[in-house]
């Protein structure tokens, strides 16, 4: 695992930003899986900044999201295909039928997530899975759990991550409670990991989840056992 520690959330950002624009150079048909939420906003701003620059074209990329809120469609501000289109892919040149996000509006739950996960086999699998992690160690929407679900499932969301992500909502009871995310096992092969986390309050669960024992109560402890992991995290 390489882990950087950084002073600042710029810093956390560029350097993911660096790693995320390195892969998409030296494949420009990469498959990138992105996540949504505060972490990685910066990560976005500055991929781009270097587009606009020229510096990296990602016309050929797939991207492949961690997850969505069940019932809420993509015109809905806080679904996370609306944040993806407009953190991201509406300014840059990626082609949308190429972004996948899970449909959380999806008649058959069930059934979306089976074509979830046969869509990434169909890919190939991830190339580099950017990842954020949730107060409670969750990756995804993989919440604490007696174990680690391997495929995309639809998910009850846990009391800590519906009251930290009520700040996008308003109120609390506006906070759907279920979502559908991908599971462990695609996170798992993908082949390289990115963990971003900034602030004094992840840090103690980001100790525990890289350096403490490997449980289904902490989802990201698991990465420990991903043979290409890097970690950046800031404290501001
Ligand atoms: C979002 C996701 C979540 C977030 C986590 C941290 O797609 O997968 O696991 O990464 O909840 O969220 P922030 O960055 O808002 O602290």
């Amino acid at each position: 695992m390489k882990f950087l520690n950084v002073d600042t959330y710029q810093e956390m950002s560029r350097q993911a930003a660096n790693l995320i624009s390195a892969q998409v150079i030296m494949k420009p048909d990469s498959i990138l899986g992105l996540a949504t939420g505060s972490t990685p906003i910066g990560t976005y701003k500055q991929l781009i900044e270097w587009y606009k620059k020229g510096d990296i074209d990602f016309s050929k990329v797939i991207s492949i999201n961690l997850d969505e809120y069940v019932g809420l469609d993509a015109n809905n501000i806080n679904s996370y295909r609306y944040f993806m289109d407009k953190n991201l892919f509406d300014k840059i040149n990626i082609v949308k039928e190429n972004t996948f996000v899970p449909l959380g509006t999806a008649e058959n739950l069930e059934e979306e997530c089976k074509k979830y996960d046969e869509n990434i086999k169909q890919l190939g699998g991830i190339d580099l899975q950017l990842l954020g992690i949730g107060l409670d160690g969750h990756i995804g929407f993989n919440e604490p759990s007696e174990v680690f679900t391997k495929n995309t499932h639809i998910v009850d969301l846990d009391k800590s991550t519906i009251e930290a992500n009520s700040r996008f909502f308003g109120s609390i009871d506006s906070v759907p409670k279920k979502a559908i995310t991908m599971g462990m096992a695609s996170i798992m092969r993908a082949k390289k990991i990115l963990l971003i986390a900034n602030g004094k309050g992840k840090k103690e669960i980001l100790n525990k989840a890289l350096f403490g024992p490997i449980t289904p109560q902490i989802p990201a402890s698991i990465l420990q056992l991903h043979p290409d992991i890097t970690v950046i995290y800031s404290e501001e």
